[in-house]
């Protein structure tokens, strides 16, 4: 069957030209909505059965004729047709072909309702599986952390050593960042999940199609009430593309998350901080340098960002200008949204695999977590504690460091003289504050990368992330 057959009837008297054809095809990528088109076809074939518009017997060819396609879709042996533009066709046609009844399938339908309930049974899903793998990275992250639970490191501001914390309060920052990730894509989900079938072209339809009987059969229900949840308008059905706009936002701040979290690992994998090793499997070797070892994985991680913002970027673009309803550029939105669905999921999966054959490697972390400098600040807590203003205390605790580095002693080193030349409330137990582990045991606060407080935090992710 041609083109025409299905969407150039009557008005039309020859096809588009073989180039205008080409260009405006879908079907080489909008082939993977197929099982959602043949999902929501069977929804709305089943409806138009209870409204009395096909007979049972109908229904049933409607319905095997879509199964049989689907089959052999999945098996790979079925023959999409590039002119027939787009999935919607090609499996209508197909159906049309082998089931008379097929011809009546269309009624109350528009490709434009149709995609966009295609899309948002796909989306929906992705969403699912999406959640699941974030879950996993948490647990990687969660994992990681507790393997090295004593394991301490500079954390640092402006890349420059500021204050110790310990390495799974590190890998703990990016499993509250990755929360709040999830959130957003669960929020997000909710305004995927609503059936835009019934707006037709634009304006619904003249028939009494059963709006909420297809979105029940679609599963666009509220997940507390089961309320079927349907668009309450039709202009907007057919043209509303926000829900992508929000994955591809939310995909594009995750995207941005790992990227971080990637910059971190490569500096950690360099020579110069050496505080993890990863494993081979996730590196690769330069083609000239014998010795060399990358982190492609975590760099390919940060480039693949500046994909997805970009693909944020393209759908806001896309559509700016819009008029109202649906106009053919909405075309354009799918390949932005399934590279935007395909880049996060691969970079959360292959994250999640490396940090799993990553280890730390605790003697570096060690070495450079003693540097007593990173206890300034304790030190000027402690000038506090004995009654000292806290801008004086920082004023002479930046004495004290000077007084290190001119006499090129480590401030740990310094002698008790030494600390009563700048200010005599230094006392013999100024020396505590430079054992780091009490240090660690000082910090009590909530959110605080103190001894308890970090187990504490470890614990509660893992029996949130055990009842997920
Ligand atoms: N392939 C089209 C798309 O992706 C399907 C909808 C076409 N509708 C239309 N009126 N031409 O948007």
């Amino acid at each position: 069957m041609s083109s025409s057959v299905v969407s150039r009837s009557g008005r039309f008297s020859a096809g588009p030209a073989a180039e205008v054809a080409a260009f405006s095809e879908s079907i080489s990528f909008d082939w993977r909505l197929w099982a959602q088109d043949i999902r929501g076809s069977i929804a709305h074939a089943t409806m138009l059965q209870k409204i009395g518009v096909l007979t049972k017997t109908e229904l049933k060819s409607i319905r095997g004729g879509l199964e049989e396609i689907g089959r052999e879709i999945a098996a790979g042996k079925f023959q999409w047709k590039l002119e027939l533009e787009d999935v919607h066709m090609n499996i209508e046609a197909e159906l049309t072909k082998r089931v008379p009844a097929g011809a009546k399938l269309h009624t109350g339908r528009s490709r434009n309702d149709q995609v966009a309930v295609d899309v948002r049974l796909w989306l929906r899903d992705e969403i699912e599986a999406l959640d699941g793998e974030l879950h996993g990275l948490q647990r990687a992250l969660v994992d990681l952390g507790a393997a090295n639970a004593d394991v301490i490191i500079p954390g640092y501001t402006h890349l420059q050593r500021a204050q110790p914390v310990f390495f799974a309060h590190h890998c703990l920052a990016y499993v509250e960042m990755l929360a709040r990730d999830i959130e957003r894509f669960e929020d997000c989900w909710s305004r995927v999940n609503v059936c835009p079938l019934g707006s037709g072209a634009i304006a619904g339809s003249t028939l009494p199609l059963d709006r909420e009987f297809v979105a029940e059969l679609l599963e666009f229900t509220h997940p507390r009430t089961g309320k079927p949840r349907v668009t309450q308008n039709s202009m907007d059905g057919v043209s509303d593309r926000d829900f992508m706009v929000e994955f591809a936002a939310a995909s594009a701040l995750l995207a941005v998350h790992l990227s971080r979290l990637s910059e971190d690992l490569i500096l950690w994998v360099s020579s110069e901080f050496g505080f993890i090793k990863i494993a081979d499997a996730y590196t690769t070797g330069s083609s000239l340098m014998p010795q060399k070892k990358n982190p492609d994985v975590a760099e390919l991680t940060r480039g693949k960002a500046g994909r997805v913002v970009g693909n944020l970027m393209a759908l806001l673009t896309l559509l700016k200008g819009l008029p109202m309803t649906y106009n053919r550029d909405l075309q354009e939105d799918k390949e932005r949204l399934f590279d935007t669905a395909d880049t996060v999921r691969a970079c959360v999966r292959l994250m999640t695999g490396m940090l799993a054959n990553t280890s730390v490697n605790a003697g570096a972390c060690a070495r450079a977590a003693s540097d007593p400098l990173l206890l300034a600040t304790d030190l000027a807590d402690y000038l506090v504690r004995k009654g000292m203003p806290f801008r004086e205390a920082h004023h002479v605790v930046g004495s004290v460091v000077g007084l290190a580095e001119m006499t090129g002693k480590p401030l740990n080193e310094l002698s008790l003289e030494d600390f009563r030349g700048v200010s005599d409330r230094f006392g013999p137990d100024v020396v505590d504050m430079f054992d780091l582990r009490k240090a660690m045991a000082r910090r009590q606060l909530t959110g605080a990368p103190g001894t308890k407080e970090v187990k504490r935090q470890l614990a509660r992710w893992t029996k949130r992330l055990a009842q997920v």
